[in-house]
């Protein structure tokens, strides 16, 4: 369709291309690209928009990624003897679609990932445990929840099926100048909603019950956000897909993507931390004076500055975390607030203490996740046997007959809490994080574009945190990023663009 629109016009533009050789303003020419781009911070983000980026702008533009802990940031894995465990992200649902790109394109592989039967604790009993046996789960669901659990499903699904737009767009080239852009191109005014409203609410309003919200769905949240159902509806339907079947890790660790995409986007990384990024006038070789982006950065007690054309800050923007000062624009960036959850991730090797949960035998503790309901008055969020990065068949306890254990909790676990937990331990490793937002709707999305070509990736994580997100939102800024270098308009915020890619093939 746009090809054939293109021809019809092209003998036009060649007269005004023609007439514009003695002087037009605007954009006609390609320009030629940035000479050099920073990108601040090597996770999942910035690791992909550097990869993109360099297919867009091509081979000449050096790229700058700075990093001042380890490439992968959230992704990272701790070991217990020897084997790797995933520490922070760890599941990938098998329709992230960029995620699954990544792995395809840099030769990775994919592990399945299975967690075992899942138990859900009440700080009392265990209220509900799922068999190995599917027609006998779907009679203890059926009992307990009617249909709910199927509802539910569906509800999910059909969100998915909205969000799933979002590759359409992308893969046409198209960039959004705001998170609530993107998510009203793929779910209008219902995604929206979901930012304005809490999970209970919603859900709440569909007809679920108390019942159902307090021993299913709260138990899923505290597990994956840390949080109960009070945050948006939108980062609770993400938290409920991680339920779907065909969930996927990176065999070897997840953050080896972000080093494969650095590696395969010919990045320059500089192990520095970012303290300031100034505004500032330079006359450049052409002549012409232009704004360009210094940006200060210590390694050690060293400071070091260099100057980009295009920045994008690729992790987020407050104080505990990045840090970064912004010096001399005009008008001033505003300062963002984002407080991230406090969640300490512990690895436990040693023999559960399985009467914890309630009365069954110490020897047939058949759950491989426990989930835990927001009135258990545990000092964990969830409890689950983890499986290594490496390629296995199954879980297979080491051989004095323990397991490696996998908790999330708000606050550091002393030792005599894990010994509430275990009869015994010989290791325990941790990794504390601000792990994702506390989310409180309604969400007020910070801008992506902060200053003329200055981008904020991890402003996305308002409406859901999680390693896609961070790559759609890395994909949308790095397009963003070249259709404005180049002035294609055309490219971004357009209307309607469902119904339009809808009739071309
Ligand atoms: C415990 C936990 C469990 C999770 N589980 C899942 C899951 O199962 N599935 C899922 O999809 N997601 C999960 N997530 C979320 C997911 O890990 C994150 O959304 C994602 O990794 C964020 O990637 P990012 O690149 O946007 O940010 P980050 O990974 O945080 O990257 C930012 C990087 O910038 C660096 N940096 C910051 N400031 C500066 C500076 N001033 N100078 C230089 N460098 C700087 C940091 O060191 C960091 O490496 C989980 C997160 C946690 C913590
Ligand atoms: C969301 O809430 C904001 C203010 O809280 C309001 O301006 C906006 O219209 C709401 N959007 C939707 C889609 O409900
Ligand atoms: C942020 O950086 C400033 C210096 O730029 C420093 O004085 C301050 O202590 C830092 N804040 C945190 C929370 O690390
Ligand atoms: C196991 O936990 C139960 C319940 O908390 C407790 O009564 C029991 O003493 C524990 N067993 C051991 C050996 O610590």
């Amino acid at each position: 369709m746009r090809r054939a629109v293109l021809e019809l016009v092209s003998p036009l533009v060649g007269l005004w291309l023609l007439l514009c050789s003695w002087g037009c303003p605007g954009n006609a020419e390609p320009r030629s690209p940035p000479e050099k781009i920073a990108i601040i911070g090597a996770g999942i983000g910035g690791t992909s928009a550097a990869y993109i980026l360099r297919q867009k702008f091509g081979k000449d533009v050096k790229i700058d990624v700075f990093e001042r802990e380890e490439v992968g940031g959230r992704l990272a894995t701790l070991t217990v003897q020897g084997e790797d465990y995933e520490a922070g992200g760890s599941i990938i649902h098998p329709l992230n679609l960029h995620m699954k790109r990544f792995v395809k394109d840099l030769g990775l592989s994919a592990l399945q990932v299975s967690g075992g039967l899942v138990g859900v604790y009440d700080g009392k009993t265990l209220v509900f445990e799922e068999s190995s046996w599917f027609i006998i789960n779907m009679i203890k669901l059926i009992w307990r929840y009617g249909f709910q659990p199927l509802r539910m499903h569906m509800w999910v699904e059909d969100l998915l099926g909205k969000f799933m737009r979002i590759y359409r767009y992308q893969s046409h080239e198209y960039a959004f100048s705001s998170v609530e852009k993107l998510l009203h191109a793929a779910g209008g005014d219902e995604f929206l909603g979901l930012l304005n409203r809490t999970l209970l609410e919603a859900l709440q309003k569909a007809g679920f019950s108390e019942k159902f919200l307090n021993e299913m769905i709260a138990p899923v949240m505290r597990v994956n956000y840390g949080q109960s159902t009070g945050l948006n509806a939108f980062v609770g339907a993400v938290s409920l897909s991680g339920g779907d079947s065909g969930l996927w890790a990176v065999e070897g660790g997840n953050k080896l993507v972000c080093s494969g995409l650095l590696q395969a986007s010919k990045s320059n990384l500089i192990s520095g931390s970012v303290v300031y990024i100034e505004e500032k006038t330079k006359t450049k070789q052409t002549g012409y004076p232009t704004t360009m982006y210094e940006v200060v950065y210590q390694i050690g007690s060293e400071t070091r500055s260099d100057f980009y054309d295009i920045v994008l800050v690729a992790a987020p923007l407050n104080r505990k975390m990045s840090n970064i000062t912004f010096l001399n624009f005009d008008p001033p960036i505003e300062e963002f607030h984002q407080n991230y959850e406090h969640i300490v991730t512990t690895l436990v090797k040693g023999e559960l203490n399985a009467s914890v949960f309630g009365s069954r035998a110490i020897d047939n503790f058949g759950l491989g996740m426990v989930l835990t309901t927001d009135n258990s008055d545990l000092f964990i969020n969830s409890l689950g046997m983890p499986s290594s990065v490496k390629k296995k068949e199954n879980l297979q306890p080491s051989t004095d007959g323990t397991f490696v254990w996998k908790m999330f909790s708000p606050e550091t676990l002393t030792k005599a809490q894990i010994l509430k937990l275990f009869l015994s331990y010989d290791y325990a490793v941790k990794k504390p994080w601000l792990a994702y937002p506390h989310y409180e709707p309604p969400e007020k999305c910070p801008s992506i574009i902060l200053h003329d070509r200055l981008y904020y990736i991890n402003g996305m994580e308002c409406a859901a945190s999680a390693m896609e997100m961070s790559a759609i939102a890395a994909y949308n800024a790095a397009l963003l990023a070249y259709h404005r270098w180049n002035g294609h308009t055309d490219m971004i915020d357009q209307d309607g663009l469902y119904e339009k890619l809808k009739t071309e093939l």
